[in-house]
């Protein structure tokens, strides 16, 4: 193993994440060179190992007895010591307690079980595709891509749709990462606001429950846990943030490619790629969430580099999409791409358990632009968000011309 020849700059501050260009040299400079790589801490914050190749990524995730979400799995959370949630939130949970609770929460994201969500989703997004083609231009990100995967979380929990606007900002204020400089203080106060608002509508289900996921939480075990308000809360909290953002941004930046790749857009329209198949192009090629994390539970020998019991792990999806070993072309968007083993949504014991609905919901947009759109045409600059943890665009001005 080499040293790299290129300087790996800081990964934790969000602004690296936006390096006009990307930073593709350096995960190829990684994952030859240094597919173990030391990020060195601040005086505040301890050091991570840094993994890229997909080979290391799945391995890692595969095996959370020796690498471990209890701590945490995202870096902010790890930096800061773990995730408050931790044996209570699912993403966050391991052993016996995640296997059961999993469970429970799979009765209402099986393919079965979301059967009526779906075409929910399917309707919603193509009437929103015809909105805007009628129109003949909308900003994708706000008219059509930040509604859908909302809708779609609050339709499960049973949000009052009253409440849905609200719901909807806490939620963007709670993340903060439209912004470079969000106000000091808000991404925690809407946590909070958040946090709050689920608490009374947990308390209201437990009086009268109905078939939505937060009565399933509160009326069923998981496994022998019966569940409190807190727990049922987070979990809540987490499917929120799990199942908005990501589908999010996987569907803008679809949108975005396929403006500037008329080849991809034929291949889609002429059916050349299959919604299917475009799809988990679609995951790999915008890879939402960058990475996710681990602390190691016991020393781990990998390529050289021993990884010692505590050391934090993170896992960067978005270099290991890019695998050459992988992947052929993998710099080339290639919406009939077969086979394609992204890890997009994870892998292992904490595979997304939201995948079938994600999946669902890009299917949607893509089925409904196919239909509808002839020509999309990107008229104004994107804005990327900014965030150490997730990527893509807040706002994406196109005009839509009908097919
Ligand atoms: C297409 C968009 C999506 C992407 C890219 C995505 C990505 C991921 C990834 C990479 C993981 C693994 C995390 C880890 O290993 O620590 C994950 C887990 C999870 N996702 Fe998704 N997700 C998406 C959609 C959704 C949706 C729609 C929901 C729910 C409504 C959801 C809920 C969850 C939950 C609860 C987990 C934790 C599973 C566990 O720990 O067992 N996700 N997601």
């Amino acid at each position: 193993m080499t040293t790299p020849s290129l300087a790996v700059p800081d990964l934790t501050d969000p602004v690296t994440h936006l390096a006009p260009g990307g930073l593709d040299e350096v995960w190829s400079e990684l994952r030859q060179n240094d597919p173990v790589h030391w990020h060195p801490g601040t005086d505040d914050t301890p050091g991570f190992w840094v993994l890229t190749r997909h080979a290391d990524v799945s391995k890692v995730l595969r095996d959370s007895a020796r690498f471990t979400s209890e701590r945490g799995n995202v870096l902010t959370t790890m930096l800061q010591g773990g995730d408050s949630g931790a044996g209570s939130m699912l993403a966050v949970t391991d052993g016996p307690h995640h296997t059961a609770l999993r469970n429970l929460l799979l009765k209402a994201f099986s393919p079965r079980a979301l059967d009526g969500v779906v075409r929910q989703v399917r309707e919603t997004t193509r009437r929103l595709v015809d909105e805007a083609v009628e129109r003949g231009h909308c900003d994708f990100a706000r008219d059509i891509a930040s509604y859908v995967p909302l809708a779609t979380i609050c339709d499960l929990l049973a949000v009052p749709r009253s409440d849905r606007d609200t719901v909807l900002g806490l939620t963007k204020s709670a993340l903060a990462s439209d912004y470079a400089d969000p106000q000091a203080g808000e991404d925690r106060l809407a946590r909070g606001e958040l946090l709050l608002y689920f608490h009374e509508l947990v308390a209201h289900r437990r009086a009268h429950p109905g078939d939505d996921v937060i009565s399933l939480m509160a009326t069923e075990p998981a496994g022998t846990v019966t569940l409190d308000d807190d727990a049922i809360v987070l979990n809540c909290y987490s499917l929120i943030m799990g199942g908005d953002e990501t589908s999010r941004l996987a569907m803008i930046g679809a949108v975005r490619e396929l403006a500037h790749d008329p080849e991809q857009w034929l291949s889609l329209k002429d059916g050349t790629a299959t919604a299917q198949q475009a799809t988990d192009e679609v995951l790999r090629w915008t890879t939402p969430t960058l990475h996710f994390g681990r602390v190691a539970t016991e020393d781990v020998e990998l390529h050289g580099q021993t990884i010692a019991e505590g050391d934090l792990v993170t896992l960067w999806l978005c270099a290991a999409n890019q695998d050459e070993t992988v992947f052929g072309d993998p710099e080339v968007f290639r919406l009939a791409r077969t086979p394609n083993k992204h890890l997009s949504l994870g892998y292992g014991p904490h595979f997304c358990l939201g995948a079938y609905l994600g999946r669902a919901e890009i299917t949607a947009m893509l089925d409904a632009l196919r239909d509808r759109v002839a020509r999309i045409e990107q008229t104004g600059d994107e804005r990327r968000i900014y965030s150490n943890f997730l990527t893509g665009m807040s706002s994406l001005p196109v005009s839509l011309t009908p097919a």
